[in-house]
């Protein structure tokens, strides 16, 4: 198991455009299962390579990262709705189809403790390959849908907070920036 540093934004990692995987690799596992530990170890849904500054198009999703699905028969039917079935890594992907819309609170890891409404397509099939390299689709509804928008994004180098009014992002920036100093504070006294 490792976990990785997630940069947080305004990060200048976050903003590179990620580039295609070649072929996948013992590399590309590694890297599909530290975005795994990471994502779970920081309790999110979705991470994206670029938010570890590896600008390579790797995602991973599980939309039921605390297996509740199991003791909650709405929830599980709720995941089969979006066309959710398990946690799922996705290399190269590519969107065939976007269609609908679907207003949704979005979180991010890399902008810890803040939420915002964003609108985005409400339905999307995407093909990518896994981790042995071969192709499939992913037909996806509801969070589904948005959270492979919201991850895909970070590969094109945009964060959930550049939809938002330019007021709302300089309030998340100060945010950032105490939350950064905090951290960087308990980083030296620790080495102290
Ligand atoms: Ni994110």
């Amino acid at each position: 198991m490792a976990l990785r540093t997630i940069c947080i934004w305004p990060d200048p990692a976050l903003k590179e455009i990620a580039k295609p995987v070649e072929q996948v690799t013992e590399e590309t596992r590694a890297l599909v299962r530290d975005l795994f530990d990471t994502m779970y170890h920081e309790k999110g849904v979705g991470l994206a390579a670029t938010q570890l500054a590896v600008p390579q198009r790797v995602l991973v999703i599980d939309l039921d990262p605390k297996g509740e699905a199991t003791k909650d028969q709405a929830y599980a039917d709720e995941l089969a709705d979006w066309g959710f079935t398990g946690p799922v890594a996705l290399i190269n992907p590519k969107f065939l189809e976007a269609d609908g819309k679907i207003d949704f609170e979005e979180g991010c890891l890399s902008v810890p403790g803040v939420t915002e409404t964003v609108q985005r397509k409400g339905h999307v099939v995407v093909e990518a390959q896994n981790e042995k390299g071969e192709l499939f689709k992913v037909d996806a509804y509801g969070l589904f849908a948005v959270a492979l928008q919201h991850e895909n994004d970070h590969l094109d180098g945009k964060v959930f907070v550049d939809y938002l009014s330019k007021l709302k992002r300089d309030v998340i920036r100060h945010k950032m920036e105490r939350l950064k100093q905090d951290r960087d504070g308990e980083a030296s006294e620790s080495v102290a």
